[in-house]
């Protein structure tokens, strides 16, 4: 009898957890695959942790607009962020690796996930869209220094005066900015995951005109900050 009750609901669970474990697997294995093709663009050798995930997605506030994620690879940040009550519909993703648009396009049936590169954001988002935050897993430190400087130059443009962008990195020291030719955001907050592996830098900057308006108590950043690279 106890033998009867134990059994279907072991069976249950670990069909569930079997199931966990292939939808993990085959990402990991994805993400591995298309580092292998393109380190640089990748950044990392394996996909954002649930902690980062969720410390990335508990910094963002959405108003009437939507949230531009920028590289959401395998979907780690897209999932924590529906988790923490985004609609989906209120995320637009940009991606530029093929085999992810199709994960992403399979795993959140509800968001706009677009092909496409960021250093063109301007020309892929709709017209009238408002953007209410900016989400980046873009490996910018690995990228070249030309494209980051476009990429940076469009979040400035296509951000209103209020749009925050979140960006990690690997680079675990603090930042007053988000890379070297950022002239148009300042960091205001940060935070270390480490139980991220590697253990990752999440940083929030606001626009610089904005920040002038904040009281410097406000803005968190640590006395050893440096600028970037
Ligand atoms: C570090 S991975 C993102 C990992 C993601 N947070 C996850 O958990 O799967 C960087 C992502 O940025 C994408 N990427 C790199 N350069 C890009 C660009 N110029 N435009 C759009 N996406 C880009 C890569 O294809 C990759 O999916």
């Amino acid at each position: 009898m106890r033998l009867a009750v134990y059994f279907p609901y072991r069976k249950e669970q670990s069909v569930r957890y079997l199931r966990a474990a292939v939808i993990y697997g085959s990402s990991w294995l994805l993400f591995l695959r298309e580092w292998w093709r393109s380190p640089s663009s990748i950044g990392a050798i394996c996909a954002s942790s649930r902690w980062l995930a969720k410390a990335i997605a508990n910094q963002i506030t959405i108003k009437d607009g939507v949230v531009l994620e920028l590289g959401a690879g395998t979907g780690a940040v897209t999932a924590a962020m529906i988790s923490k009550g985004i609609p989906e519909d209120r995320i637009i993703i940009i991606e530029k690796s093929c085999r992810f648009v199709d994960i992403l396009h399979k795993k959140f049936p509800g968001v706009r996930v677009i092909h496409g590169d960021a250093a063109d954001l301007n020309e892929l988002l709709p017209d009238d869209i408002k953007v209410d935050a900016i989400v980046s897993s873009l490996p910018l430190r690995s990228l070249a220094s030309e494209l980051r400087k476009e990429i940076i130059h469009q979040w400035h443009v296509c951000s209103e005066a209020a749009c925050d962008v979140v960006q990690y990195t690997y680079d675990i020291r603090m930042r007053i900015n988000l890379c070297r030719e950022d002239r148009f955001f300042s960091v205001v907050r940060s935070q270390i995951i480490w139980r991220n592996f590697p253990p990752a830098r999440v940083l929030v900057a606001a626009p610089i005109a904005l920040c002038s308006t904040i009281s410097p108590s406000a803005l968190r950043v640590e006395p050893t900050a440096v600028s970037q690279d």
